[in-house]
């Protein structure tokens, strides 16, 4: 059984690549970078490469060609839904059997948020092309947090424009387990997965955890949404990326990316890996000694 990951050198696919392999899957890997890849891959064995732009389709036509199942997970970017919709019509003329899309929690036309925005124009190209597929709706990669370690390493505080939205979290390395299994099990497919860890949290309750773990103060400033806006620009931020940035806190404080699931923790059949234990383990990067 052959199965297709695209940008699979990202964070949640690489994952996606390993557990496959772990189960003795066969994976084909497309990639933009193949020397990234071959970098990345270079442990396993059972890996196909194949590298260049999604939107080639006679590159898509060696893609899908023999695939059992297909993960569409291209990274964020203003060309993200070009090249999405081109995997999508690559897919359907391959007659591929499935299809998985990476999509996101808040995913919809009304979305606060900007890949909620963009996540709904790709999904809806998805139900128009018929392809069978599953629609994954993870919720905020723990990852993100990160974005607060050098503030709080330097000066024990970071800035947001979120100071009461609850935001749910999901483990990187989790997302990556489950989405291997719904690849792998067939009666996991069709519907929507609206997965998260076991906890959401504030930004000044990530402050309080902080301060916990760091064993020092660790504060949240609220700023407007426009100081945010003019703050990431002055670092030098492209300004798609400011908007996908600041969309995300004030999506927080409308409410729409707070909810708390069971379902990655039924599919699992563990608890999934909570915020706590994300920012203990990379505690050295928020200043921890
Ligand atoms: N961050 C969150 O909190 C969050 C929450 C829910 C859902 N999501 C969604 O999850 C999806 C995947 O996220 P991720 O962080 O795992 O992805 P990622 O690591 O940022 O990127 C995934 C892959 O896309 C490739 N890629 C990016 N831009 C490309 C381009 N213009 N042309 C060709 N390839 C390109 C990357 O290639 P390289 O390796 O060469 O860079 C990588 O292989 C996104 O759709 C995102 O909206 C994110």
């Amino acid at each position: 059984m052959t199965f297709l990951i695209t940008g699979a050198t990202g964070r949640t696919s690489a994952g996606v690549v390993r557990h496959l392999r772990a189960a003795g899957a066969d994976v084909r890997a497309l990639v933009r970078d193949r020397e990234k890849a071959e970098k990345a891959f270079a442990d396993l064995d059972g890996v196909e490469i194949l590298d260049g732009a999604f939107d080639d389709g006679d590159l898509l036509a060696r893609a899908f060609d023999g695939v059992e199942a297909a993960l569409l997970a291209v990274g964020s970017s203003p060309d993200q839904i070009r090249l999405e919709q081109a995997l999508i019509d690559g897919a359907a003329k391959a007659r591929l059997p499935h299809l998985v899309k990476l999509s996101s929690i808040g995913a919809g036309p009304d979305s606060a948020l900007l890949v909620g925005r963009l996540h709904a124009e790709i999904e809806s190209h998805l139900a128009a092309s018929g392809l069978p597929h599953t629609l994954l709706r993870p919720a905020s990669f723990s990852n993100n947090l990160l974005m607060a370690a050098a503030p709080v390493a330097a000066a024990h505080s970071w800035a947001g424009a979120a100071p009461t939205g609850r935001v749910s979290y999901i483990d990187i390395r989790d997302l990556s387990e489950a989405t291997a299994l719904v690849l792998r099990d067939p009666a996991l497919q069709g519907g929507i997965h609206d997965w998260t860890g076991p906890d959401a949290y504030t930004a000044p309750e990530v402050a309080e955890l902080l301060s916990r773990i760091l064993g020092h103060a660790v504060s949240y400033r609220e700023v407007s949404a426009q100081e945010r806006r003019s703050a990431l620009a002055a670092l030098g931020t492209p300004e798609w990326f400011v908007e996908l940035r600041v969309s995300l806190e004030t999506g927080a404080e409308s409410g729409q990316i707070g909810a708390v699931t069971t379902a990655l923790r039924e599919l699992l059949g563990r608890e999934p890996r909570t915020v706590e234990e994300f920012l203990t383990e990379n505690a050295a990067l928020f200043g921890a000694r």
